[in-house]
């Protein structure tokens, strides 16, 4: 069975309302002949329901970067996963990089997101990697382990066919320094084992596994022809509609 193939733009946090529309119109024009390659754009909070207004019936679905996992109360602040799903957001970003490691996410926070997720109906996009401190002192397998374990904690076996992984390197995130294809290939291939482990082949086998950190319009095609990746989560070169256009229609 083919796997999903998704290609996902995090905007983080750049661009005012009226750049936001341009890029998601730019993005628009040029998806009408990807075939059956999913687009998923995660644009700041604040612009998440025009942009959405805008993607309606089209081939981009859209995400939220972040949300709290109460569905409502006294969270300054905070933005629900009820407030997300009613802008009209399919996906969410659980656990990206920025999160953990400037925010101070747990993997319990995950966990919990994850969870209220599925609750509210939105799609969690997981994201998971190691520190390159990690890496080399040969901890990635373990780190990796523990982040999906711990994110997937409760979640059946039906639920996971609404489940993305994301692959992010902590230190190829912003840094121009991409892991090879075999380095992501090899994370990605883990990854799938984790997911089999508990929930059986059929499962891991269907399972997106999308890699991010330093994507562009020049290493993406190596990145793609590996066989355990099936999309890219793309930061930097998703906030221009070309460059993130020369991604999405990789040969
Ligand atoms: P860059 O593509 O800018 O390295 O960002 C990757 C990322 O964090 C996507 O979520």
């Amino acid at each position: 069975m083919p796997r999903r193939e998704i290609f996902a733009g995090n905007w983080k946090m750049y661009k005012t309302l009226h750049e936001a529309l341009d890029l998601v119109k730019g993005v628009l024009a040029g998806t009408s002949d990807i075939g059956g390659r999913e687009v998923v754009v995660f644009p700041p909070s604040p612009w998440a329901k025009p942009v959405a207004d805008l993607c309606r019936g089209t081939k981009i679905s859209v995400g939220a970067q972040n949300m709290y996992f109460e569905r409502e109360g006294a969270f300054t602040g905070e933005v629900s996963p009820l407030m997300v799903r009613d802008a009209g957001c399919r996906f969410i970003l659980v656990g990206h990089s920025e999160r953990r490691h400037v925010f101070g996410e747990t993997d319990d926070n995950v966990n919990k997101k994850v969870a209220a997720a599925f609750q509210n109906d939105i799609e969690p996009m997981i994201c998971v990697g190691e520190l390159l401190e990690e890496r080399e002192r040969g901890l990635t397998g373990a780190v990796l382990k523990r982040q999906v374990e711990k994110a997937l904690d409760g979640v059946s076996g039906d639920q996971m066919k609404k489940v993305v992984i994301a692959y992010e390197p902590v230190w190829a995130i912003g840094t121009g320094k991409v892991a090879t294809p075999e380095m992501a290939d090899e994370a990605h291939r883990h990854i799938r084992r984790i997911v089999k482990d508990r929930y059986g082949a059929g499962t891991a086998a269907a399972l997106p596994v999308l890699y991010g950190g330093s994507v562009k319009p020049d290493n993406i095609a190596g990145l793609y022809a590996m066989e355990n990746i099936d999309g890219v989560l793309v930061g930097g070169a998703s906030l221009k509609a070309d460059s993130f256009l020369d991604i999405i229609r990789v040969k």
